[in-house]
């Protein structure tokens, strides 16, 4: 970067000792390159509703659209930054707020962020749609009932669960507080996928996220 952009770039100072620095390079101008918004599409929902999948479908399409996008997946991001949560209320509440964060520093670089967690907290959901500018917050529930996501077992944790190998298990030992008011609902017991991707693409064309 040469110094002529950095000394152009602002520091905005807050009350405590550390300072906010405010971009040269904006999300707006990283938005008008790229011909499209950022957002984040939160998908919530059982496990095993589908989230994933749907996600990595959406993912797809966006880029086969020239977006840029990012997946934040549940299982892969356990991997790492949140390798040091597990499955209690107060974890999974500071996954989710790890996870709002980055999906909003992604947003700032101009990328649709899509996430695929569980996030079974009403509060929880609604605190990272509260911290993000307003309209970035999509919330999609991805809604299958708990038979359906139990006798698909993709993973087999509803069979672990069952037998008591599992704590705190989503839908069994532990509680999923499905959204009051979502902006997208899918319903994988009786949607399809291509389905579902192009109800997603409908929504973000309607909200002028992309073209
Ligand atoms: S969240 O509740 O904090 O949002 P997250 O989406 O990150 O959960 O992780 C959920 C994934 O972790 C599930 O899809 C499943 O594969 C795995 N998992 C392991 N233990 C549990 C559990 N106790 N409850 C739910 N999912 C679990």
């Amino acid at each position: 970067m040469p110094w002529f952009r950095t000394v152009r770039s602002e520091v905005v100072v807050s009350n405590s000792n550390v300072v906010w620095h405010k971009p040269v390079v904006t999300r707006e101008l990283r938005e008008k390159r790229n011909g499209h918004r950022a957002a984040t599409l939160w998908f919530t929902g059982l496990s095993g509703a589908g989230k994933s999948t749907l996600s990595h479908a959406l993912e797809e399409r966006l880029f086969q659209m020239g977006c840029n996008t990012f997946v934040f997946d549940g299982d892969n991001v356990r991997h790492g930054l949140c390798k040091d949560l597990g499955f209690s209320e107060h974890d999974r509440t500071e996954n989710i707020r790890r996870i709002g964060e980055v999906a909003k520093l992604a947003n700032a670089a101009g990328i649709i962020a899509i996430t695929a967690f569980i996030s079974p907290f009403r509060r929880d959901r609604d605190q990272v749609r509260t911290s993000m500018p307003q309209g970035d917050f999509i919330e999609v529930y991805v809604k299958c009932p708990i038979e359906e996501c139990e006798s698909r077992d993709v993973k087999g944790l509803y069979k672990k669960a069952r037998a008591g190998q599992i704590s705190e298990f989503t839908g069994i030992s532990s509680p999923y507080e499905a959204p009051e008011n979502p902006e997208v609902v899918i319903d994988t017991s009786t949607q399809g996928i291509v389905e579902s991707v192009d109800q997603l693409v409908a929504y973000c064309r309607a909200r002028g996220i992309i073209a």
